[in-house]
């Protein structure tokens, strides 16, 4: 059975992460499986949306692998980390959204995976944190940095400095997650809204998201060029016809991504 199970409905792609016996901890196959199920999905014109979540009833992810971290060197490390970014960034510039569903504990590296995600959607259950000090380390796949952006500076160094976990109430309030579900209900809600995005022009979509991720880190009048720029090259595509022609004759659009 794979490390990273992959389902198929239409455009959406369900990435479910396997390994419950551990938690689903990210070790070195966990992250290279999910790295080459991700160049896969980037060189597939026809995904419209991923939808990331863990398996079993216990965890999304908990943690970066520790017994793998135990006796790495510094060199070991780095490329350890350097791994853990990439899948990171390919998540978050991905021509898809990825909606992840957070099932249960989303620590460490699972709160740094699920941080690289456009946005997330957590069971009752879900327990997010950076509890890596407890370890005498610190998040390693860019928790440090995506922490302080998804809820602000003060919050990301509390949660970064105590290592305390949070719930999913919590983690609903402070803007971490979009909507908290009764754990029966999460896949389903994701994959319906992964279903809604489905039907919207991909370009488009592509676009938002590329702008809004990269329009994040640069001053507001060249973030704003950036969306000038984006909203023009779509005038150059089949689907803004299609979608403008479909709003007059009062149809739904059929977007072909072209
Ligand atoms: N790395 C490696 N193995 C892990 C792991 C991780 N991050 N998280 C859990 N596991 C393993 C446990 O070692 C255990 O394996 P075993 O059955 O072979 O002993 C199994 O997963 C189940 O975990 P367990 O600790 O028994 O479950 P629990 O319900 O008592 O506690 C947690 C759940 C999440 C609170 C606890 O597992 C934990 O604190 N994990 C580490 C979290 C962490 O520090 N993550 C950041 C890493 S940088």
């Amino acid at each position: 059975m794979s490390v990273v199970l992959k389902e198929r409905d239409g455009g959406v792609c369900v990435l479910t992460l396997n390994r419950p016996d551990k938690l689903n901890a990210l070790n070195v196959e966990m992250l290279a499986t999910l790295e080459l199920a991700l160049v896969e999905l980037d060189n597939d014109s026809t995904v419209r949306c991923v939808v990331l979540t863990g398996a079993g009833e216990k965890a999304f992810v908990a943690g970066a692998d520790i017994a793998t971290m135990q006796d790495m060197t510094s060199m070991q490390a780095k490329s350890f980390s350097d791994m853990g970014h990439r899948v990171c960034a390919r998540l978050e510039r991905a021509h898809y959204p990825v909606i992840g569903a957070v099932n249960g504990f989303a620590l460490g590296g699972g709160c740094e995976l699920a941080l690289a995600c456009d946005f997330l959607y957590a069971s009752e259950k879900a327990k997010f944190g950076q509890p890596e000090v407890n370890l005498g380390v610190i998040p390693g796949f860019g928790g440090t940095q995506r922490l302080s952006r998804r809820v602000g500076e003060a919050r990301a160094r509390e949660l970064c400095f105590t290592g305390d976990v949070i719930d999913a109430g919590e983690a609903l309030r402070v803007g971490l997650v979009n909507r908290v579900l009764p754990a029966g209900e999460l896949l389903a809600a994701a994959k319906a809204t992964a279903a809604k995005i489905c039907t919207k022009g991909p370009l488009a979509v592509g676009q938002a998201k590329r702008t809004i991720l990269r329009g994040a880190d640069v001053p507001l009048d060249i973030a704003n060029e950036l969306e000038a720029q984006a909203f023009a090259t779509l005038f150059d595509t089949e689907d803004q016809r299609e979608g403008m022609r479909a709003f007059l004759d009062k149809r739904s659009a059929d977007f072909k991504g072209t």
